[in-house]
């Protein structure tokens, strides 16, 4: 292949030979010389050509629209960019239609949804997040971008930074959950790893921050629905990861397929122009979702010439599979729906990218490299997995398990490789090489009984939808017989439950998320069985779990853990690695207190349980059953000493605290710190995540672990859209999750920078 390779390079420089070749790494002005000459050359057909995205296996298909006739239009100059082609050999057959048979050798940009992992395979992205690592997740990008960029991948379709409170929308797996602070060191650590230093490098790819905007907050959790937000709250809460990935350096941003107060966002001039460029100053390209500039017709919104039209003049440079300016480039013409003028401005940024991305210099950059050995990220998706396990509940201290302890293995995930991988693993086709939860418990215990217990779902409709079998999947009752009688034997039973892959992710909302009732008979009569039952979960989102923390002994939320997810839940079912995840997002009692998330206003009437004229519900309580930021280890850890004040010199709140490992296991403590402005000219959030550090603790070991938070951090965007901060006081939390606090007060003078502050 390598020879091969070569021979391509050569055959592109001749093709290319009329073309200044201009280098990667050259000042703005050099790209800018060469694409003018570039541009120059092109017909206005060829123009449209670079602004055309196209999909190529349909395998990969995210939408019901394939497109056709992609090599022959490639050789006319008419396709920009391919996503979705499997194997290198097919990139490389493609990249050479481009550059060697179109009119002037104009490379090809190679995309893909590397989300979690390219072949190696991490946790899915909510669970990761609970890693609150920031390292660790810039190193997976890191290594993610390795792999791909070695099997021609030059730009990813992530991060996906869409903040989301709502765990009925099967995308939360894709999320980093529900807070903008947290979800904005995520969104910029994934740039970071993704890019790299530098964007021409064979081993960086370009990242696509989505999806621009809001497509978390879809009403009823409902894939792809309306979003009606008010700009205060899309400002404070739901666009700063966009925005931290776009100071990151992201290359390029998606639009979302939801409507944003009323225009999609894939037409929203307001979005993709006035705050994305305008604000912002984003300088990379916009894509669109998968058709969804043709779903623009959809939305009602007019014909598929008018609306690709009015995508273009909103601020969408590349459409992704509707190839709406395409197909109708005449006739927009002829009407003034498009200027020639309108296509210059999205061509020149997608050849700007391609040139950033080193593609003029060397079409093959990252089709001739060698495909990274299989087994460099291994370790790195045990850590991972590891990181991202939260353990939810330790009743008696029953975890750790001692090693040979007989155990009743129970459960429909327990014996799965690929199920563990979770959503967009598509282009692992590593599961075969994953370790499920049964291989990695028999590491540490040779009594080991497996049965399956029950069938995943007995929903005909949802077992359609998530490719279950039921007719196959046996006899419910002599499954449950099967399984209380391996428990009967047993020291502890380890229930493996929860989703499957398909159960979260794209188009896969849900109203039900507990646990599906035929798994939850199962835990019945396990639990029946008077042995200690450890749920161990496998899921994409937030469950409700209030039966299950009552009567199981134990809960490991294992999340999809990815590729060595085996490994990593039997690690921490034995003790080999100490938890220390946390929650990113709030775990609801039930689907009723949905959306749910900690950072919620006081409102006139704060809640009193079961209190009329109270907000809150008369038959729940207002608390979730696991709060943002929860999650146990086997430590104990003290928090004491906390202090706070304000350094008016700096405008900054320094705050402190000091934890203590009180076990004799080591620990990795996640501590947390909020703040709640008190008193202010608007109502804000009872608390706000606003800086967080992990720390590593011997046993007995102590450290002081010290904050300084900016007073700009403590602002709040007014009725008239002016960021201010306002003087006043300020409550300063510190803890290891959102509600188990210390606490203390600060007074923030900010007279002599904000004078027109409410409070003085
Ligand atoms: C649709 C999804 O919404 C988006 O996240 C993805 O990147 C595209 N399909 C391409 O596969």
């Amino acid at each position: 292949m390598k020879m091969s390779l070569k021979r391509f390079s050569v055959l592109f420089a001749t093709a290319l030979c009329t073309l200044p070749v201009a280098a990667g790494t050259a000042s703005d002005e050099k790209m800018d010389e060469f694409i003018d000459d570039l541009m120059s050359k092109m017909t206005i057909e060829e123009k449209v050509g670079q602004i055309t995205l196209v999909t190529y296996d349909r395998s990969f298909m995210t939408g019901e629209t394939q497109s056709k006739g992609v090599a022959k239009k490639i050789t006319e100059g008419r396709i920009g960019g391919v996503f979705n082609v499997r194997t290198l050999e097919d990139k490389i057959n493609i990249q050479k239609l481009a550059v060697e048979q179109s009119r002037l050798g104009i490379p090809l940009m190679f995309g893909l949804d590397v989300i979690h992992g390219y072949r190696t395979i991490w946790p899915v992205p909510l669970a990761l997040s609970c890693s609150w690592d920031m390292d660790l997740i810039e190193r997976t990008a890191s290594a993610a971008a390795d792999e791909a960029t070695s099997e021609g991948i030059d730009w990813t379709f992530s991060p996906m930074v869409d903040i989301v409170r709502d765990p009925r929308w099967g995308r939360v797996a894709e999320s980093s959950g529900e807070d903008p602070y947290l979800g904005s060191r995520i969104a910029e650590a994934m740039v970071r790893g993704y890019q790299g230093e530098d964007l021409a490098s064979p081993q960086s790819m370009m990242a696509c921050v989505k999806h621009f905007a809001l497509y978390g907050a879809g009403e009823g959790g409902r894939d792809y629905d309306m979003v009606d937000m008010s700009p205060n709250r899309m400002y404070q809460d739901f666009l700063p990861p966009y925005k931290a990935a776009v100071d990151a350096g992201a290359g390029s941003v998606m639009s979302s397929f939801n409507d944003v107060n009323g225009v999609p966002a894939t037409a929203n001039k307001w979005l993709l122009t006035d705050v994305l460029r305008g604000e912002w100053g984003f300088d990379g390209f916009t894509v669109s979702d998968y058709t969804s500039v043709g779903e623009l017709t959809e939305h009602g919104l007019g014909t598929l010439a008018e609306v690709s039209a009015r995508a273009l003049k909103a601020g969408l440079d590349m459409d992704m599979v509707s190839e709406g300016i395409a197909g109708n480039l005449e006739y927009c013409l002829e009407k003034g729906l498009v200027s020639e003028a309108d296509i210059d401005i999205a061509c020149r940024r997608i050849l700007e990218a391609k040139y950033k991305l080193g593609l003029f210099e060397n079409p093959y950059l990252r089709l001739s490299e060698e495909p990274v050995d299989r087994e460099k990220y291994r370790a790195l998706a045990l850590e991972a997995a590891r990181k991202s396990i939260v353990l939810l509940k330790n009743g008696n201290d029953i975890l750790p398990l001692a090693k040979d302890t007989r155990v009743a293995l129970v459960g429909p995930l327990a014996d799965t490789r690929w199920e563990l991988m979770g959503t967009w693993a598509g282009a692992a086709a590593m599961a075969d090489e994953g370790v499920s939860i049964k291989s990695g418990i028999s590491r540490y215990t040779s009594s080991l009984v497996h049965t399956v217990g029950a069938p995943i779902t007995d929903n005909p409709g949802l077992a359609r939808m998530i490719g279950v079998n039921i007719e196959r999947s046996g006899d419910p009752d002599s499954l449950i017989a099967e399984a209380v009688s391996a428990a009967e034997k047993s020291d502890v039973v380890v229930a493996v439950l929860g989703e499957n892959a398909k159960m979260s992710g794209e188009s896969s909302s849900m109203t039900w998320i507990g646990l599906q009732p035929t798994q939850r008979r199962l835990l019945e009569a396990l639990v029946a069985t008077g042995k200690d039952v450890v749920l161990v979960l496998l899921n994409g989102r937030p469950m409700t779990l209030e039966w299950e923390n009552e009567h199981c002994a134990a809960i490991v939320d294992a999340w999809a853990p990815g590729l060595q997810g085996g490994n990593a839940v039997a690690d921490v079912l034995f003790g080999e690695y100490n938890p220390s995840g946390r929650l990113t997002m709030t775990f609801p009692r039930n689907v009723g207190q949905v959306p749910i998330y900690y950072s919620m206003k006081s409102t006139g009437r704060p809640h009193i349980p079961f209190r009329k004229y109270r907000t809150g519900y008369i038959d729940c309580p207002i608390e979730p059953l696991y709060p943002f930021g929860y999650g146990l280890s086997y430590s104990k850890v003290e928090y004491t000493g906390m202090t706070a004040e304000y350094d008016s010199d700096a405008s900054v709140i320094r705050a402190s605290v000091s934890v203590r490992n009180t076990s004799d296991r080591s620990v990795s403590e996640t501590v947390q710190c909020y703040v709640g402005d008190i008193v202010a000219s608007v109502t804000r959030p009872v608390k706000e995540l606003k800086g967080f550090r992990k720390v590593e603790l011997a046993p007995g070991e102590s450290e002081t672990v010290e904050f300084s938070i900016p007073a700009d951090d403590l602002g709040f965007w007014t009725p008239d859209m002016k960021y201010v901060v306002e003087s006043g006081e300020f409550n300063v939390e510190i803890g290891p999750d959102s509600q188990n606090t210390l606490s203390a007060k600060v007074f923030c003078d900010r007279s002599s920078v904000c004078p027109a502050k409410i409070l003085e």
